[in-house]
């Protein structure tokens, strides 16, 4: 690949470099300079900070077209006001800025952005535009010597992968496009990216790191669960994830990879180079590769992709927003170059946003396992983005009021990021008058009792903890997979054993005998004894998953893990010490909370990983006599909590506390992932590059650059011997 030629001089005129809507111009030409000016300032901050939202803080305010029309607005002012263009004008960079949490890495070669395309019209414009790059004769002539590579558009986090003679060496994401953050540790979490190639290749490799749909669903979840705000899309899902301080809760989110670009390898081959040909050659190395591509002769044939793919995308397990076209010979490509921020050979087309208009025909308050109403809008059912939508949830009542939404209002319905479904705004212009304003119920559509709204809170909720509303999602979540784990135990048969009197405590699920399943409907002796054994196997489950089926108010899968693990260390069960039963490990575990929560509540903050408020919740719910009743009552049930390893802890004290140290070259004792664990076991980091902040280098076999690097600059340099004798505590 070519990132880095120089653009020829071939005629192409600076407003090529980004696709410029030509009436646009004209409208901004008439502004006075002043006015323009003014306009360029006050745009040029609104993309800036949507840039600082999407890439600093994967949080957006904006969606995708309302940033592209803003983007828009400001090439094509600078377009018509050409002295407004600054070196740092949102239109010449790249992304958003590294966070600062992470190592920075320079980027090798800059990673760039694309030029966008919103319709077959401005594909074949770009095609105008290579063919006059190239001095090939423009459409509708043939040009058999120019093809094109169509990809799907990742909607992910773009990442540049560095491997050294096989080796996964280092990962980062693009931050600016000149510097990013090294991201190894999460990346090395990534299933689907290889530690090792299939040869002992040294290259640069780039793709798209994404989140499938199915964990997005999975997360948000969890998230909205533990009360915690919910990602906008699977891209700000992915990139949070991957952004994460602690490697762990990468590898805990089920992230993928595309990889589509390589670079400078060494040695490369005779045969002609080629886009195409290098996905191959990245597939034979064993790294993903997308196999949703062509190889289009034309144009045309890349619009016949784009159609392809514009519905049935949506059946794919994970996000794209467009088709990515290239010119694909090398050489070629480094004839059309680059100008400032994108490629002249590349252009990404993208499709507009899923969105419908409906009615809203009802809004209902639904309550749920902790009490919450919960507005939602019953619309009337209608396609988008691949499926039928008659709910969205509206979340609670400021909501509602924020974006005005009320009962028999036409609205824009949309997919956010193509899978929670999103009431964006009404259509205010169709009102007939006959719209209805929603209020909040006084009292529980479920069991009648007053409903309360805390001061300054904006959640509404049911305060009778035996409404049948929350008791049955409570036990739902009890029985369900984010719980216990019952198998076979659904709602059908659920709400039997509610409206029968056979369950009223979580505990009365493991008392359950085969003849009472038997008296189920639709139930005979071979289903019921399947369930029962299901109960049994649910008896003993990990602490955690313990932890979360008790439905703790804003305790998720993450709290729960981090309870358990710290409740591990801090009270280690004695050796051969049975961890059910009555007086066992769980019983202890219990006790301890239920202390700590009357006594030391403060300890609870001490938890790596939990907050203040949550900190309140746990303290508030184990000092409650009911929850010790809970959990006793499940042990003597017979529920057996299993216990985590406990982790190895990570010191701050060790032998290299505060020591940055690089490893370069091949060890013979450790390989490079053991060498870094190694350092990081003992408190130091591992940079991917020697700089002046390196204390010590690590240089094996085959040591180069970054050993000549490490003697320019006065840093020590040791070889096994002395790396051993270091992570032993023995200095110098
Ligand atoms: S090629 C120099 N191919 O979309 C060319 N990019 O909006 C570099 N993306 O910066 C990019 N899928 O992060 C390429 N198949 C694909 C892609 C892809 C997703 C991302 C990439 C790029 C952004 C541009």
């Amino acid at each position: 690949m070519t990132d880095t030629a120089d653009p020829i001089a071939d005629g192409t005129t600076e407003t090529d470099r980004l696709p410029v809507d030509p009436t646009l111009v004209e409208a901004m030409a008439v502004l006075d300079t002043e006015t323009a000016a003014a306009r360029h300032a006050d745009l040029a901050a609104q993309v800036r900070r949507a840039n600082e939202l999407y890439h600093g803080q994967d949080a957006p305010e904006l969606t995708d077209a309302e940033y592209d029309a803003l983007f828009r607005d400001l090439v094509a002012l600078e377009t018509a006001f050409p002295q407004l263009v600054t070196p740092d004008s949102p239109t010449q960079r790249v992304g958003g800025a590294p966070s600062g949490t992470f190592d920075e890495v320079r980027h090798r070669h800059p990673m760039l952005s694309l030029s966008n395309a919103f319709s077959h019209d401005e594909l074949r414009a770009f095609d105008t535009r290579v063919r006059r790059g190239l001095g090939l004769p423009p459409p509708p002539e043939p040009a058999p010597d120019l093809r094109y590579v169509a990809e799907l558009k990742i909607d992910g986090l773009a990442v540049s992968l560095h491997y050294e003679r096989g080796r996964l060496v280092h990962g980062a994401t693009r931050g600016d496009g000149s510097t990013g953050e090294d991201v190894t540790p999460n990346l090395r979490t990534i299933r689907s990216i290889p530690h090792r190639l299939t040869e002992l290749a040294t290259l640069d490799v780039r793709g798209e790191v994404f989140m499938p749909k199915s964990e997005f669903a999975r997360i948000n979840a969890e998230r909205d669960e533990a009360g915690l705000p919910l990602y906008a899309n699977p891209r700000n899902s992915g990139a949070g994830s991957l952004r994460q301080k602690d490697p762990d809760v990468t590898a805990r989110r089920l992230l993928s990879a595309w990889l589509y670009q390589l670079l400078e390898e060494d040695g490369a081959d005779g045969e002609e180079r080629t886009q195409w040909a290098a996905l191959e050659r990245l597939e034979r190395l064993g790294l993903p590769v997308n196999p949703e591509r062509k190889e289009a002769p034309d144009i045309e044939a890349v619009i016949a992709f784009t159609e392809t793919w514009r519905e049935k995308r949506h059946e794919l397990p994970y996000e794209t927003d467009g088709v990515v076209v290239k010119v694909d010979r090398a050489d070629q490509q480094a004839r059309l170059g680059i100008v400032s921020r994108a490629p002249r050979w590349a252009i990404a087309y993208k499709y507009p946003p899923e969105q419908v208009e409906t009615v809203v025909e009802d809004i209902v308050p639904y309550v749920g396992r902790t009490g919450t109403l919960t507005p939602v809008a019953h619309l009337r059912p209608s396609k988008v983005a691949g499926s039928t939508v008659a709910r969205a949830t509206l979340h609670n009542l400021d909501e509602v009021r924020r974006k005005d939404i009320r009962i028999g209002d036409w609205v824009v319905l949309q997919k956010a990021g193509d899978v929670i479904p999103e009431v964006v705004r009404p259509l205010v212009d169709r009102r007939t008058g006959v719209e209805r304003e929603f209020e909040m119920p006084a009292s529980c559509p479920v069991c009648g009792s007053a409903i309360v709204r805390d001061e300054g809170a904006v959640r509404h909720y049911c305060p009778n903890l035996a409404c049948p509303a929350r008791v049955a999602q409570e036990f739902q979540h009890f029985v369900g997979r984010g719980g216990m784990d019952i198998e076979g135990a659904g709602w059908k048969v659920l709400e039997q054993l509610l409206q029968r009197g056979m369950v009223r405590r979580r505990s009365d699920f493991f008392r359950l005998t085969v003849e009472d399943l038997e008296s189920l409907e639709r139930f005979g002796p071979k289903s019921a004894d399947n369930l029962h054994r299901s109960i049994g196997r649910a008896r003993r489950r990990p602490l955690g998953r313990i932890l979360h089926a008790l439905g703790i108010p804003q305790v998720g899968w993450q709290t729960a893990t981090d309870l358990t693990q710290w409740l591990v260390e801090a009270l280690p069960p004695g050796a051969g010490e049975p961890v059910g039963g009555a007086g066992g490990w769980l019983t202890r575990a219990s006790a301890f909370l239920r202390e700590t929560a009357t006594t030391t509540p403060e300890r609870f903050e001490a938890v790596i990983g939990i907050g203040p408020t949550v900190a309140a919740t746990l303290t508030a719910y184990f000092s409650d006599p009911a929850t010790r009743n809970a959990i006793d009552e499940l042990v003597e049930a017979g529920v057996e909590a299993e216990l985590p390893a406990p982790r190895a802890a990570v010191t701050d004290a060790g032998p290299l506390s505060g020591r940055r140290l690089v490893v370069t070259g091949t060890l013979e004792g450790f390989s490079r992932e053991e060498a870094e664990e190694a350092i990081r076991a003992a408190g130091g980091k591992v940079a991917a590059s020697v700089s002046k902040k390196t204390d010590y280098l690590v240089a094996g076999e085959n040591a180069g650059s970054k050993l000549a690097k490490a003697g320019s600059l006065g840093v020590p340099v040791l070889d096994e011997a002395g790396f051993r004798r270091l992570l032993a505590g023995e200095e110098g």
